[in-house]
């Protein structure tokens, strides 16, 4: 049992996670190179705002400077949306019906689309150019720094005895959690971001996805 708490904890000290908590660091701003991987910066604990003022904080803007996201930023957005947080069982900041982590996490750039692989804590890309439009069903989208897409993959829920519809609803539930992580990470940064319901028809073809096996679950736009 000791050896496993060992293991655990040197699993966490190899992912970089967080030594304390409370202090608030300036955050220095890094700018995001857009190659075919973008390596995110290890999650901080002690930048930002209390969460007590994130929550003060938290509102829907949907007007965004065409300034992109730091490194810092964007690894601190993405990591708070979709991040492991227990890197001994893969267990993420949000939580997921069953634990089932049906989610795709998906970042839209002007520059390019990236999917998120939450264990190597990288964006990895799957399309290059602009397609942030595909992303949702409002103009503001179109211009906005950062579009994160949740996708929910069905297949997970293969096997269980679970309605189809009630399977949807899971997914969902699961989507807005992603959603409010990163909504909040926003509002205790200086960010602005507004959750999404709406998605294009071509999202998922744009993705190459199977939409037997895939649906938009939820998006977040955020940005300065
Ligand atoms: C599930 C969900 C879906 C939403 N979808 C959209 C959307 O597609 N477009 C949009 O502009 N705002 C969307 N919103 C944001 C709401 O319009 C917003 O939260 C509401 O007007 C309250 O404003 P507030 O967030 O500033 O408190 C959505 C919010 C939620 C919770």
């Amino acid at each position: 049992m000791r050896m496993i708490a060992a293991m655990a904890a040197l699993a966490l000290a190899a992912c970089g996670a967080p030594a304390g908590r409370g202090a608030k660091t300036p955050e220095p701003a890094t700018k995001v190179e857009m190659g075919a991987e973008i390596a995110l910066l290890r999650p901080d604990s002690v930048g930002g705002t209390t969460v007590d003022e994130a929550l003060w904080n938290r509102r829907s803007s949907r007007e965004f400077a065409a300034e992109p996201l730091s490194l810092e930023e964007l690894s601190g957005v993405v990591w708070a949306a979709a991040g492991i947080n227990r890197p001994a069982n893969d267990h993420l900041t949000a939580p997921s019906a069953l634990g089932l982590y049906p989610i795709r996490t998906y970042a839209f750039f002007r520059e390019g689309v990236y999917s998120y692989d939450a264990r190597a804590h990288k964006l990895t890309r799957v399309l290059e150019g602009d397609h942030r439009a595909v992303s949702g069903a409002q103009p503001f989208v179109a211009t906005a720094p950062l579009n994160l897409v949740f996708v929910a993959d069905l297949s997970v829920y293969e096997g269980k005895a679970i309605p189809a519809e009630h399977v949807r609803f899971l997914c969902g539930q699961d989507a807005a959690c992603y959603v409010e992580n990163a909504n909040l990470y926003a509002a205790g940064h200086g960010l602005k971001s507004v959750t999404r319901g709406s998605a294009s028809d071509r999202l998922l073809e744009t993705l190459g996805l199977d939409p037997a096996r895939y649906f938009f679950a939820l998006a977040v736009s955020v940005g300065k």
